[in-house]
């Protein structure tokens, strides 16, 4: 494209017009930096497209231009520890190359050297993290997509052990809600349960149109008809901004609807669908036969449901940012843009 589109359709990276979550990030900061913090974890949830990563990542660069802090990111495939221990052995000599480590702590070494797994990781990291902690240093680990998967379950039971311990290590993960529940349910993984998570929501609606106001040129009305359009959900905000600028227009007319609709589809909701199960589509689709907003007794006299289960499938949808019962009680709708549209689609195709 000859032109720059400030938009981005980057998942992920920091995008240049950023509507700001204060309450959700000064939440982390002020308990992670606090002198006696009253958790060491926070876990980041909501549904594909949200914001949870770039949320993730914009706290967890906040923190480490702190003082006294060391961050690293880990990946979720590898073997999480042993990729935890390697970054901060290297952190280690580089603060002090003098510093003679136990036997053991070569092993880290080794291993890391040697890509194997080295089996006594547990008392190598608590030495170096309290070797850290000796000289005031903090860790901050941030894990993106955490599921329920062997290396997140040993990284979370060391990380809780450390917990335990008094250590100065500190967690931030984002999830997919099943992926999170999931993972807590194991018998071994039931403190986080109790570990605070926060729900990623809509963006601002005022703040939106104030960007659309700005880089199109237009009034604040048509700013905010644009903004409508996207529901604050921060992926369908670059992706209209984007298909906007690059068709240089300044209204969603037909053809940009049709683009923005199938975009949100191929990037996102396609996803979101393949990731529900069958009884929860069968939920999704009544909710979609219904009107915008719908009482959601009519819904399951609709689909001949127990209200447990009814209930059950309804909560899943709601936590998982798909469903929205914020409007009134006993009332459901949708939470992201044109996903009844999408709903509906799926099932005349
Ligand atoms: N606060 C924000 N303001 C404006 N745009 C945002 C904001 N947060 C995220 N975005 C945009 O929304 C899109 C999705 O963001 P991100 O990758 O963080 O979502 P996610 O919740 O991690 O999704 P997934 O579950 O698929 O990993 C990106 O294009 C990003 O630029
Ligand atoms: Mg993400």
């Amino acid at each position: 494209m000859a032109y720059n589109n400030p938009f981005t359709l980057d998942f992920g990276a920091k995008p240049n017009l950023y509507v700001s979550r204060n309450e959700e990030r000064n939440k982390i900061l002020n308990t992670f930096l606090a002198e006696m913090p009253s958790t060491h974890i926070f876990i980041l949830m909501g549904a594909r497209g949200t914001g949870k990563t770039v949320l993730m990542t914009e706290v967890a660069h906040d923190i480490r231009d702190h003082k006294g802090w060391h961050h690293v990111d880990l990946g979720t495939d590898g073997d999480m520890l042993n990729a935890l221990a390697g970054y901060l052995y290297k952190k280690y000599q580089m603060l002090d190359p003098k510093i003679k480590l136990d036997v053991s702590l070569k092993g880290i070494g080794i291993s890391v050297e040697k890509g194997s797994k080295y089996s006594d990781i547990h008392a190598d990291l608590d030495e170096i993290i309290n070797g850290f902690k000796k000289k005031g240093i903090k860790i901050l680990v941030t894990v993106d997509e955490v599921s329920n998967s062997p290396s997140v379950r040993a990284f979370m039971s060391y990380f809780q052990h450390c917990i335990r311990e008094e250590m100065d290590i500190f967690v931030i993960g984002t999830g997919l809600y099943k992926n999170v529940r999931a993972l807590q349910n194991n018998k071994t993984m039931t403190f986080l349960k109790r570990a605070p998570k926060i729900m990623i929501g809509a963006l601002n609606l005022m703040r939106i149109s104030r960007y659309y106001q700005e880089v199109f040129d237009i009034d604040y009305d048509k700013a905010s008809v644009l903004a409508r359009l996207t529901d604050g959900y921060s992926y369908a905000f670059q992706t209209l901004g984007y298909i906007l600028c690059d068709k240089g227009k300044k209204e969603a007319d037909e053809d940009v609807l049709t683009e923005y609709m199938v975009n949100l589809s191929e990037c996102s909701y396609d996803k979101i669908w393949e990731e529900l199960s069958g009884e929860e589509r069968r939920v999704v689709m009544a909710v979609a036969d219904s009107e915008p907003v719908t009482a959601v007794n009519e819904i399951r006299n609709k689909l001949e449901m127990d209200s447990n289960s009814f209930s059950t499938y309804k909560d899943t949808l709601i936590k998982s940012g798909i469903l929205s019962d914020r409007s009134s009680r006993g009332y459901v709708s949708f939470s992201l843009p044109f996903f009844r549209e999408f709903v509906i689609q799926q099932y005349t195709e």
